[in-house]
């Protein structure tokens, strides 16, 4: 099963990245969207990285000509037809993953191989709805796409040899750490670390530490980047709730569960970083901590 041909469903924060990255591999790519105006918006993100990248002299202007002539935007889904492997970055919504793989499935030639980039959904409930169980597989990408090296290659109970070793000779082409997973919620990554998460806002709520407090704890004694709270503001607040459900759901564990705090900041609105507000207020120059009055 030899990939040539790329095709993405999706041009937002994580379709436009897989298409450039695809695109810069040297794959031709065929994006769709719902509509013109997001689609404009995806691939100007990309034009945008191309052309920073060309600034810094990281790129000749050729080659980012190159990259972006590779890529076809397209409102058609039809032009998925010769695609080698088709791959979903839309919104995290099973009816519509399940909707658009019914399409693909009358559309896409005979053994081109299928891939969802889902972060908490089965792959194999999307997978047998297609006419192609054994060649559909999970490929999961971490935002952003361009930057984070790791591709967690995903085998569900239906996927064959040749889907996953396809799957992985992609993510290998594209120069990314590759990890085979099988089809659990969470995979390895969000199983690890949602919990973490979790426990950092449920360690807020029993006073272990202030927010400044447990973020400055696990970044000085545990080496990490960033702490808890301000990557769950990074991931959305939101986002992890969600995800949180599922895993729950899956496993019935209270280390899955969001903590009541998480829930009544998503109710409020407080999504973190994309809504300027969540563990911290990001108005000012420096995000400040806000308590979330517990
Ligand atoms: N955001 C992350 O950090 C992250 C990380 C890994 C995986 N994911 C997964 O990637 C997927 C996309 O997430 P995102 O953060 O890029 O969301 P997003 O909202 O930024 O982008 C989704 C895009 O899909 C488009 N879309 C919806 N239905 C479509 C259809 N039928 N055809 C074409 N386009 C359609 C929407 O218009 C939207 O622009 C989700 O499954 C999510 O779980 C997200």
């Amino acid at each position: 099963m030899e990939i040539k041909k790329v095709g993405v469903a999706g041009c937002g924060l994580m379709g436009h990245g897989i298409t450039q990255v695809s695109a810069e591999a040297g794959y031709e790519v065929v994006v769709t969207e719902l509509d013109r105006e997001r689609l404009d918006a995806g691939i100007g993100k990309i034009s945008k990285q191309l052309g920073r990248a060309v600034e810094k002299g990281k790129l000749e202007q050729s080659d980012a000509d190159a990259v972006l002539d590779r890529i076809n935007p397209t409102l058609d889904q039809g032009e998925f037809a010769d695609c080698d492997l088709v791959l979903e970055a839309i919104t995290e919504d099973l009816d519509l993953k399940l909707d658009l793989w019914k399409q693909l499935s009358g559309i896409v030639k005979e053994g081109a191989l299928f891939a969802t980039n889902t972060s908490s959904l089965p792959v194999i409930t999307q997978a047998a709805t297609t006419d192609r169980p054994e060649n559909f597989i999970g490929l999961h990408f971490f935002n952003p796409v361009q930057r984070m090296p790791l591709l967690e290659v995903i085998q569900s109970v239906a996927s064959s040899p040749e889907a996953m070793a396809a799957g992985l000779a992609y993510g290998e082409k594209l120069n990314k750490t590759t990890v085979e997973t099988k089809d659990k919620a969470g995979f390895i990554v969000n199983r690890l670390l949602v919990p973490y998460l979790l426990d950092g806002i449920r360690g807020l709520e029993e006073g272990i530490g202030s927010i400044e407090e447990i973020d400055l704890a696990m970044k000085a004694g545990a080496g990490h980047p960033m702490g808890p709270l301000t990557l769950a503001d990074f991931v959305g607040l939101d986002t992890l709730d969600s995800i949180a459900g599922v895993m729950f759901d899956e496993f019935r564990e209270r280390r899955f569960a969001a903590p009541p705090t998480l829930r009544k900041m998503v109710a409020a609105g407080f999504y973190g970083v994309k809504s300027g507000r969540g563990f911290y207020d990001y108005s000012g120059e420096k995000p400040v901590a806000v308590n979330p009055g517990l």
